[in-house]
């Protein structure tokens, strides 16, 4: 039988609302989600060729909080690294790809400027999902336009998070 949007939702609630570990929790939301992406009439009545760039609600929890969120993301666009807060979020292909870039800061809190250290790089294809603990840092790039579905743990436009500022922070150089 077919795994549909509401499916995945259904499942996504009763995994968060369990009491294993954070991250085993997203983890297992984000298998189900990959599940969902490989779904031809999921990605069909969701995505089109003409949906313009931008994101779109799908599905928001009342009761935990958490959203799902379909991204056409532009191609020929790379994202600047970025936390999600205290929150989490799941990223996932319904086309190719995402080129993923993770990072960790390298210098003590206290100070102003943050240097990071990129300490992972792959590209997620059609199907491929990762799920991203809270504090947890990452860029995206897309090569060519791409339809990405998001579960974040709450409205991410609310809570405080890291974004690169390009004159304060850096990158350190591969060695
Ligand atoms: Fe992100």
């Amino acid at each position: 039988m077919a795994y549909t949007l509401q499916q995945f939702c259904r499942d996504s609630h009763d995994i968060l609302a369990g009491d294993v570990p954070l991250q085993q929790r997203i983890d297992a939301v984000a298998q189900k989600l990959g599940d969902l992406l490989l779904e031809a009439d999921f990605v069909a009545s969701t995505f089109s060729a003409d949906t313009p760039p931008g994101r779109r609600e799908l599905f928001h929890d009342p009761e935990l909080d958490f959203y799902v969120l379909a991204h056409v993301q532009e191609g020929g666009k790379r994202g600047s690294p970025h936390s999600h807060g205290t929150s989490w979020a799941i990223y996932g292909n319904a086309t190719d790809l995402t080129r993923m870039r993770e990072f960790r800061r390298v210098n003590p809190d206290g100070e102003e400027a943050w240097i990071l250290e990129q300490t992972a790089e792959y590209d997620m294809r059609t199907g491929d999902t990762k799920a991203y603990g809270p504090g947890h840092i990452h860029s995206t790039e897309h090569p060519q336009t791409c339809w990405v579905v998001r579960v974040t743990g709450t409205d991410l436009d609310q809570i405080p998070r890291y974004r690169f500022r390009k004159l304060r922070d850096r990158v350190l150089e591969k060695a």
